[in-house]
């Protein structure tokens, strides 16, 4: 492709040892084992061949077994297709250690990895990616500090530590894991991540907005009438019920993911490309975020789970509560939707109308960006001809659609809406978007923060979803409802939006 502009090549990852505390979770499984694989030498090669991967969980396991499972994992939820000499390469530098519940656990790891990085003669440099509850972390922390695992900052050799999702159940304990995180290590040690920020399509946010001139003139509320932010997700809560049930969707997506997205969509130019500019344009956004309060949650928010109906291929799919795990009390909710505004000069006025939900019709993410009408004379006089739209398709089918309006071939005057539509798969591939994880566990051993969180961007997100949750305690100020499965959500989410005198747009 011609006139392509580099800003930025991604540099092979430094010679490291990642060690991934509760390596045999979901996370691992599905994401970290498949991910690491992607980036070793013989997948996107940056990763050096002599760099290692150890599992570190509470249960014994051999490192045969580990292996073998993990081949496993990947043939099955990695992106490039498993090549197995090159399996055999990255099954070598594959390790495995149980004992994360003691204290020894760690004075033994802290002697693994320096056998590890004697055998395969690398620097020190260690990331520890804890894929592990929230309430174990402090824990983990805290025992790395005291086994000597942890450096200091300005050490030559590196000691990061990645925190996954959820950071905190509420706003108090989000504090609480904060405060912890910084009694032990300093920021530049601490990643936060969410691997919506890794996505190629959230990436694409910043480009899309400030290399075109055409879209930034028109984003904000002089031109643009709503935005609306749908993650819809076709599978319902699967083998997770157990942290599930106890988080719901609001915590599980809002809070972070679709915050991210929504900070992207709408912050100003930051002053650079560099991380910390990033991350003060994003937070600006959410210090403007209108709270949603016990007065207007009713208007503003619906909470719904789903019941009985289909799945994705139209085969029967059990309610929430018939679900494996599911309290018979349960009062979780799989879906939300939200209606909110930025209150700044830029975003005045412009609703936001945002919803996610388990169980859904298809797995569909998107942004739409719906623009002013025309005045209401020439075309827009007698009939209403639709606005402008502009779709970004976060996945699976990453790229955008911009609809127009245009006259139809013929000799009568007749208008017809068209899509204008640029997939990624078309023009640049199927299979180029690396998996988020990817992207994020790259730049964790290069160091650089640019798409991960800041303490303060967890604790102002947190605000928002608290005011909700305060909001919701007493269940007869927005009772949870219900959806049939394979839909797209509740009725009383449809009504959130029409009342505001809009619809939802299929994503
Ligand atoms: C996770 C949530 O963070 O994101 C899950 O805990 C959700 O409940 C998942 O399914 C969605 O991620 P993706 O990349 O499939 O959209």
């Amino acid at each position: 492709m011609d006139n392509l502009i580099t800003i930025q090549r991604a540099q092979p990852a430094p010679p490291c040892t990642v060690v991934i505390f509760g390596a045999s979770g979901d996370l691992a499984k599905r994401k970290l084992i498949p991910s690491l694989y992607n980036l070793v030498a013989c997948g996107e090669g940056m990763m050096p061949a002599k760099s290692a991967v150890v599992g570190f969980a509470r249960r014994e396991m051999s490192i045969d077994e580990f292996r073998k499972s993990a081949h496993d994992w990947t043939v099955r939820f990695s992106r490039l297709k498993v090549d197995e000499a090159c399996w055999a390469k990255f099954a070598d530098s594959l390790d495995y250690l149980s004992g994360l519940d003691h204290p020894e656990g760690f004075v033994k790891l802290k002697a693994k990895l320096e056998a590890i990085e004697k055998a395969r003669g690398i620097p020190p440099n260690r990331v520890y990616y804890l894929a592990i509850p929230p309430e174990a972390i402090g824990d983990s922390v805290k025992r790395l500090t005291e086994a000597g695992l942890i450096y200091k900052p300005d050490a030559p050799h590196f000691s990061r530590v990645v925190v996954e999702k959820p950071i905190g159940h509420d706003l108090p304990s989000a504090l609480e894991v904060n405060r912890t995180l910084v009694k032990y290590l300093d920021e530049s040690q601490i990643f936060r991540i969410d691997h919506y920020l890794g996505k190629e399509t959230v990436q694409n946010l910043l480009v899309l907005r400030f290399s075109n001139n055409i879209f930034e003139r028109l984003w904000g509320a002089r031109n643009v009438d709503h935005v609306q932010i749908t993650v819809a997700e076709a599978e319902g809560v699967g083998s997770r019920a157990m942290y599930y049930d106890h988080s719901g969707a609001l915590r599980d997506m809002v809070q972070n993911h679709i915050l991210q997205v929504l900070t992207m969509l709408t912050m100003e130019a930051p002053v650079s490309l560099d991380s910390a500019a990033i991350r003060d344009a994003k937070l600006n956004v959410l210090r403007t975020l209108r709270p949603i309060t016990p007065a207007d949650a009713r208007t503003n928010t619906v909470r719904a789970r789903y019941s009985a109906g289909v799945d994705e291929e139209g085969k029967p799919a059990p309610g929430y509560l018939d679900e494996q795990g599911i309290a018979d009390n349960s009062r979780t909710e799989t879906y939300v939707a939200l209606k909110t505004y930025v209150d700044n000069w830029r975003w005045s006025g412009v609703p936001f109308f945002i919803r996610t939900g388990k169980r859904m019709k298809r797995r569909a993410s998107s942004i739409y960006v719906q623009f002013k009408d025309v005045p209401q004379i020439l075309f827009n006089r007698d009939s209403k001809i639709p606005a402008n739209g502009l779709m970004i398709r976060i996945q699976p089918d990453e790229g955008f659609s911009f609809d127009v309006m245009t006259k139809r071939p013929g000799l009568d005057l007749v208008l017809s809406p068209v899509r204008m539509n640029l997939s990624y798969n078309t023009t640049f591939g199927s299979g180029a978007s690396p998996e988020g994880y990817e992207r994020l566990l790259l730049d964790v051993m290069d160091g650089d923060h640019t798409l991960f969180i800041s303490a303060q961007f967890v604790e102002k997100s947190w605000e928002f979803v608290q005011g909700i949750l305060d909001s919701w305690k007493d269940g007869a100020r927005v009772p949870l409802v219900e959806y049939p499965a394979g839909g797209w959500g509740p009725k009383e989410a449809d009504e959130l939006i029409r009342l505001a005198g809009r619809v939802w747009h299929e994503p």
